[in-house]
């Protein structure tokens, strides 16, 4: 069997679970974890927020022991308040510390943090530096292809960012001005790869094993990230992980049943630690995923853009198993 470790941390499989902010809370994380997923992130954390003693940022930082490994993101872009950020951070006990700098959205990028530090490459090397000086766990660091197609550096970022003490990178082959749309570049994840170290963990559309396979033999990553292609299918970690063991093993693929009970449990655990009412207001974009492919799917969309209790989500689950049924 083989084994992957980020900076002699231990990794359960060789998929990673991608930091989605409103996604990859505590009750996503232990999911993911336990469909196969190897490693996986907090959503992103305002090191900023922090420096603020803020209560929601405190809340985003805590793991239960059903999710390890896993490691907290952060995000600024002053090298000191980062280093205090993951001190913070560490109260926690995470495996590792991440640092953002691929979040392509104007709230972040616009004050400097997030995909915009990829403009300032020696600013990308001070704060990895000031953050594994305050750590003692191993620091990773997420990037993407680079701020746009004039701007591809992602090479140069993740060799700076090596040096300055990071343990791996992940690369989202995308720009900023890309944002998510197509195509994801692998290319530039290969020369990353090839040109550092420190594992490289390659991200960007890998929606299916059959992908995942595709990924690794084009970039040469050893380790994937995957992020949406999770949503409401936890699956894709087991499937990922039995293809790439035996591509000749029939992949497992769940019924309506099974992925409607997942998906009861799942929000179920969100509603234990947030609360009924944050949780089934996140839960509205969440529940959509397990309803992809089903019979019925829009209507069923449609309604779960009113829920605000549990019961209304027990009844949305008896309305699609009755139309699975129905057909
Ligand atoms: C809803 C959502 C929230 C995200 N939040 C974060 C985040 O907090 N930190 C981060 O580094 N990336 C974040 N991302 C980017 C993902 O981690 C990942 O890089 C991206 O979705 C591409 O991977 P995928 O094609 O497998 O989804 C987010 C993406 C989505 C869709």
């Amino acid at each position: 069997m083989n084994s992957y470790t980020i900076g002699g941390v231990e990794l359960k499989s060789r998929v990673v679970l991608a930091p989605m902010a409103g996604v990859s809370d505590r009750a996503y994380r232990e999911l993911c974890l336990s469909f196969g997923a190897g490693l996986c992130f907090s959503e992103m954390v305002s090191s900023k927020a922090l420096s603020f003693n803020s209560k929601k940022s405190e809340e985003l930082m805590e793991i239960s022991p059903a999710e390890r490994p896993c490691g907290i993101q952060i995000f600024g872009d002053e090298p000191l308040c980062m280093a205090q950020a993951a001190e913070r951070a560490l109260k926690n006990s995470p495996q590792l510390i991440d640092i953002n700098m691929g979040c392509p959205a104007p709230k972040i990028s616009t004050n400097g943090s997030g995909s915009a530090l990829m403009r300032n490459p020696a600013l990308c090397g001070e704060i990895v530096k000031e953050v594994v000086k305050a750590s003692n766990v191993p620091v990773t660091v997420k990037i993407r292809k680079g701020w746009d197609d004039e701007s591809v550096n992602a090479v140069e970022v993740a060799k700076i960012c090596e040096q300055a003490g990071a343990s791996a990178i992940t690369v989202h082959g995308r720009t900023r001005q890309q944002y998510y749309k197509p195509p994801v570049d692998y290319e530039i994840i290969k020369k990353v790869r090839e040109a550092v170290s420190i594992p490289v963990i390659a991200n960007g559309d890998i929606d299916s094993a059959q992908k995942a396979c595709r990924v690794i033999s084009e970039t040469g990553c050893k380790l994937l990230m995957v992020g949406r292609a999770s949503l409401g299918n936890p699956w894709i970690f087991s499937q990922i992980n039995s293809y790439l063991s035996n591509p000749n093993e029939p992949l497992y693929y769940p019924s309506a049943e099974e992925k409607l009970d997942v998906m009861i449990g799942h929000i179920e655990k969100m509603c234990e630690y947030k609360g009924e009412h944050m949780a089934l207001l996140q839960a509205r974009k969440l529940v959509v995923g397990y309803f992809k492919g089903m019979k019925g799917a829009a209507s069923l969309r449609n309604d779960a853009g009113r829920i605000s209790k549990i019961e209304d989500l027990y009844a949305l689950k008896e309305r699609a198993l009755s139309a699975c049924r129905a057909y």
